[in-house]
């Protein structure tokens, strides 16, 4: 990426934020801006060009972004996870839906200063797709397409829905009464699977009872799972995700047929994942406590998605299947994160 060019990440300080980031500032040359509600963790101040602390729905917030810099990529990562957002649903709307739509007319405006579309790159979520028991998911949901099943049972996969609709909204129909010409933005977005890093500890996600044994037993401390064994779930680590964002974000427009795109890696059970780890770490502690709140969920989310649009468009392919996940890049760092 050339040197002119500027990049705004929001939710800079979270799980993701740091491994994009840290990529970013060892492959590319562009100007970093980051933005979040809590202070930058001071690992990664000295990669980004400049950090402003502020909440995502506060206007005055896009309006200095705006007014300070014109964005070439906007990465927007803040959010309220799955967890908590059921926690306070009104709150996680106001954030993830409101913040957002902030951000998009941010992105036109700026595209405007630009002369061009400014990338939107939008990390959506399997918790856009709402299965309605678990019976129909073992039935009908064991490897679901972009356009099934998107009617999500939380606040969290509303807001992230309701958000790619807006995404294609700014991209293809928006246009201000007193504009003379529209200002699209060149929206695309990606529908994770729950994400594992080796180097940050998840809070508030419903797929984190995979990182979170994975922690515990790191640190020999005991960890009840919140879902039962037989749970399954598509999944990722972070160094695959920071590389579908990467990739998505350099594919060319004219080969994109689609706005948002299903990526995924591997689909263990809780009892999988559980089996990796006592390979690892034997003495691990782990019990399973199902908490019927957060079972409901997982229940209610696919339990592998279909990643071929992503494949055959833009050249998605994971590095790390779950073995290699596990023993090459998990197992290793969390061993060196704890020693
Ligand atoms: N981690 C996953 O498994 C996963 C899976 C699918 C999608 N995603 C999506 O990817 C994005 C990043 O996820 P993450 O794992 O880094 O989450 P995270 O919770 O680690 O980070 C989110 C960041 O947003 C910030 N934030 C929260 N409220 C804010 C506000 N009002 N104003 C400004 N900043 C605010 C938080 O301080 C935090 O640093 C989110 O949109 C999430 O929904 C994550």
């Amino acid at each position: 990426m050339p040197t002119d060019e500027t990049i705004l990440i929001t939710g800079a300080n979270g799980e993701i934020g740091h491994g994009l980031i840290q990529h970013l500032c060892s492959s590319h040359q562009a100007r970093i801006v980051a933005t979040d509600i809590v202070p930058l963790d001071s690992s990664l101040q000295a990669a980004c060009h400049t950090f402003v602390q502020g909440d995502i729905t506060d206007p005055a917030l896009a309006a200095r972004l705006g007014g300070e810099h014109v964005f070439t990529t906007i990465y927007h990562l803040a959010s309220i996870l799955s967890t908590k957002g059921e926690r306070d649903p009104e709150l996680a709307h106001h954030v993830n839906v409101d913040g957002t739509l902030g951000l998009l007319r941010l992105a036109s405006d700026q595209s405007g200063k630009l002369g061009r579309p400014v990338k939107f790159i939008y990390p959506s979520s399997i918790a856009a797709y709402g299965i309605p028991d678990l019976e129909t998911k073992q039935r009908d949901g064991r490897v679901v397409r972009e356009d099934e099943w998107c009617f999500p049972a939380t606040m969290y996969g509303v807001n992230k829905l309701t958000c790619e609709h807006l995404g294609r909204y700014y991209a293809q129909h928006y246009r201000r009464l007193d504009q003379e010409a529209p200002m699209r933005i060149d929206f695309r977005g990606l529908r994770f699977p729950g994400l594992i890093s080796a180097l940050t500890v998840p809070t508030g996600g419903t797929s984190d009872y995979g990182p979170e044994m994975l922690h515990h037993a790191a640190q020999s401390k005991p960890y009840a799972c919140f879902v039962r064994p037989d749970s399954q779930l598509p999944f990722m680590v972070m160094p695959d995700a920071i590389t579908a964002l990467l990739q998505l974000e350099s594919a060319r427009r004219e080969n994109l047929g689609q706005l948002i795109y299903n990526v995924t890696s591997f689909s263990p059970t809780a009892a999988e994942i559980l089996e990796m780890i006592l390979r690892a770490f034997p003495a691990a502690q782990i019990t399973f406590a199902p908490d019927a709140r957060r079972q409901g969920i997982v229940d209610s989310w696919p339990a592998d998605v279909d990643d071929s649009a992503a494949r055959r468009e833009w050249g998605w392919k994971p590095a790390y299947d779950m073995r290699r996940s596990f023993e090459d890049y998990l197992i290793p760092s969390v061993r060196q994160r704890y020693a």
